[in-house]
């Protein structure tokens, strides 16, 4: 079973699966969204198969927001991606959000080695 792993035990590895998913914002909302992140939901913390996130921006431009998730492999973030805790996590986007059109998008990618 996937779930008797927890991020703890699991270090991001070979064989393991990232999403990474990044958007710009438009507007005046950066420390709206750095601080929504901040004070996230937490539950996918808890999905099964889930290893780990970070949040980053690149350095000298803190509108880009990329997100990355680890995942021991794809059917862990397919998912959470389709239940309703993805939804649930999302409650916390600001009001007002604006982003640059077409800048929103994930990629998945496969570890292939370490
Ligand atoms: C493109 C539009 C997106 C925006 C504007 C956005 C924004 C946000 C924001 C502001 C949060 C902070 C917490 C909250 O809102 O409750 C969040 C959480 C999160 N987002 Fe997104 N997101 C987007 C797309 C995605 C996609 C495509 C993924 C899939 C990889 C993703 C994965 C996550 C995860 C894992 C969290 C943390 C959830 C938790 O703590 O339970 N997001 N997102």
């Amino acid at each position: 079973m996937l779930d008797q792993f927890s991020k703890t035990q699991q270090q991001p590895g070979v064989g393991m699966f990232v999403a990474l998913s990044r958007f710009t914002i438009a507007n005046d909302m950066v420390d709206e969204v750095r601080a929504a992140f901040r004070d996230r939901a937490h539950l996918v913390d808890h999905a099964p198969g889930f290893v780990g996130m970070e949040v980053m921006c690149p350095v000298g431009d803190r509108t880009e927001i990329w997100l990355v998730t680890h995942w021991l492999d794809e059917q862990s973030y397919r998912s959470w991606h389709r239940g309703h805790e993805y939804h649930e996590s999302h409650k916390g986007i600001p009001k007002g959000l604006k982003l640059v059109p077409g800048s929103a998008g994930v990629q998945l990618f496969e570890v292939f080695a370490d």
